[in-house]
């Protein structure tokens, strides 16, 4: 058994840390799926500062902390849009992810919704229709000119 993280809020310090997670895992696990172009547009070596805290601040954000690392991080809006998902890639497949979308699921559920969506990566894929996802369309997007797939999901709560 992996050691237990534990889940906690972002606080605005966590920024830094958070964006570095985000680079390895696109240009490390994300790579499996995508081009290098793709990755280098998707992941650049200098984050759009600015995009980062207008999407944070509008967003409920909860971090997955081990031995005071930062080993992933998610992100929702109150419409049951799930935004961001992501996990260290060196610690990958340990149910990080899974203990995140639940924090995710289960906040949003309180609040009486009754459909979750998301644009899933080929990546993410697999592991949000073991959640109960189911793929709406797929569909590219254009991110700093490069086009990526990446895919409509939702969930309805029952
Ligand atoms: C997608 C991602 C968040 C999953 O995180 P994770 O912590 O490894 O996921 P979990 O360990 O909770 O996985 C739960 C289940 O989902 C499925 N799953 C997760 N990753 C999978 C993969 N690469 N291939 C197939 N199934 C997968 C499996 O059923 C898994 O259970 P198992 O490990 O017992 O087989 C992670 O791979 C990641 O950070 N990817 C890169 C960033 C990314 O694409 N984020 C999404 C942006 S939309």
């Amino acid at each position: 058994m992996p050691p237990a993280h534990k889940l906690r809020p972002y606080q605005p310090q966590d920024l830094g840390e958070m964006q570095r997670l985000y680079f390895q895992a696109i240009r490390l696990v994300c790579v499996r799926n995508y081009t290098p172009e793709q990755v280098e547009a998707w992941a650049p070596e200098k984050p759009d500062l600015e995009r980062w805290r207008q999407k944070l601040a509008g967003e409920e954000v909860v971090i997955a902390e081990l031995a005071g690392e930062i080993v992933g991080f998610c992100s929702w809006a109150a419409t049951g849009f799930l935004d961001f998902l992501y996990v260290h890639h060196a610690h990958q497949r340990q149910g990080i992810a899974s203990a995140l979308y639940r924090a995710a699921e289960s906040a949003l559920r309180a609040k009486g919704l009754k459909r979750l969506h998301t644009e899933a990566s080929l990546t993410a894929q697999p592991f949000f229709a073991r959640q109960g996802f189911r793929i709406v369309k797929h569909q590219f997007v254009q991110i700093r000119g490069v086009e990526l797939p990446n895919a409509v999901m939702e969930k309805l709560l029952v």
